[in-house]
């Protein structure tokens, strides 16, 4: 687990795990091998960026320092600014460095970007924040929205990420880039299954209850909530089926990649995604319309499950 910078408490237990991550990359080249090669990749055919702790010099390297923590530690950082229990990197594991886990090098080089998500170009310091507002919930944090436009920390992140993806062309897709696309399900995909390979794969780090595991002192999370009231919301990438079996599939359970079989990485991303959490933020009182304008795709927003219509939300 050289390569694998984590909390420490994440450390000790991901220690534990067998699989090296430099096996686990080599088996993802697969997926890639059909995409462009980039300049300065290195033999597992990624982006290799600078090594951990080598910062440059400097105000520009204090910058890098403290985007790196905002980003794996952004409970600690920018706390002021997140609603739930995550960090950044909860999902863009190895501190944004994990190809196939939506690296920072990958995103950095592709931005400014169209999104249908908002239909419009957006430049990276709209990314990170659209990133706060969901994924991190802000509106339940103590400042209630996203950092503003300008906002220090947003600069301190963009030099990090600048930073990881020093040498990467710019405007290329890069190999490695978000999470691989996953084929379709042999049977279409279950929650009922799902709770089955959750309970086998899933529950030991993530808790009978997807509540994840809190950390000896109970403030932070040493195993991230999937859903409740401290994990992402409604309106996160991550709440729709396929996201979440990409996700999944290419990097869980933690130190064992691609060890679900497609079947089950697209059923217990159904069953995870299939429980309620906070509401979406563009969500004005009108769950059916919401789900009308935002929701047309694979997730169970405005769908019932025990009873409750899911999108209600979680009290925050
Ligand atoms: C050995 C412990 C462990 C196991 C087993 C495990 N995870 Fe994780 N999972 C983690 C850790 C730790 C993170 C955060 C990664 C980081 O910060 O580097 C995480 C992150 C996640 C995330 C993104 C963050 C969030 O809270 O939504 C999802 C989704 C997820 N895991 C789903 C699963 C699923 C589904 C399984 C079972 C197939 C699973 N995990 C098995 C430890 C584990
Ligand atoms: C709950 C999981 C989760 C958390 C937490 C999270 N993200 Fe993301 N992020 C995603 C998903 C999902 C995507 C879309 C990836 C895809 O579709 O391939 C994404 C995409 C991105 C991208 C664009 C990647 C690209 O290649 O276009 C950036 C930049 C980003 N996130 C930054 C952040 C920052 C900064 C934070 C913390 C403030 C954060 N994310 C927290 C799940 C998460």
């Amino acid at each position: 687990m050289r390569t694998l910078y984590l909390q420490p408490a994440v450390t000790l237990a991901a220690a534990l795990i067998a699989m090296p991550l430099a096996a686990a990359q080599d088996k993802r080249v697969d997926y890639q091998a059909e995409l462009p090669k980039s300049p300065g990749v290195g033999e597992s055919g990624y982006h290799v960026p600078p090594p951990h702790g080598d910062y440059p010099k400097g105000p520009f390297g204090e910058a890098v320092k403290r985007g790196e923590a905002l980003f794996t530690d952004t409970q600690t950082n920018a706390g002021e600014y997140v609603g739930n229990g995550l960090n950044c990197a909860n999902c863009h594991v190895d501190a944004g460095r994990l190809a196939n886990s939506a690296p920072l090098w990958a995103a950095w080089v592709a931005y400014p970007a169209y999104r249908k998500k908002n239909d419009h170009v957006n430049s990276m310091e709209e990314r990170i924040r659209g990133c706060f507002t969901y994924s991190m919930n802000a509106k339940g944090s103590k400042v209630g929205h996203a950092p503003e436009p300008g906002t220090p920390l947003l600069t301190d992140m963009e030099a990090y990420m600048y930073w990881l993806a020093k040498g990467a062309p710019t405007g290329e897709k890069l190999p490695g880039r978000g999470y691989p696309k996953l084929d379709k399900p042999p049977k279409p995909y279950s929650p009922e299954r799902g709770a089955k390979v959750y309970a086998d794969n899933c529950a030991i780090c993530h808790g009978d209850t997807g509540q994840g595991r809190h950390t000896a002192d109970g403030k932070g999370y040493v195993f991230p909530p999937l859903w409740g009231k401290d994990s992402f919301n409604w309106g996160a990438g991550m709440h729709r089926v396929n996201t979440a079996a990409a996700f999944i599939k290419a990097n869980m359970p933690l130190g064992k990649p691609e060890s679900l079989s497609l079947q089950d990485a697209w059923d217990v991303a159904a069953f995870v995604n299939h429980h309620d959490r906070p509401s979406d933020p563009r969500e004005k009182g009108d769950l059916a319309d919401t789900d009308a304008k935002f929701h047309k795709h694979q997730c169970y927003y405005g769908d019932k499950a025990d009873g409750k219509v899911l999108g209600t939300g979680t009290g925050n």
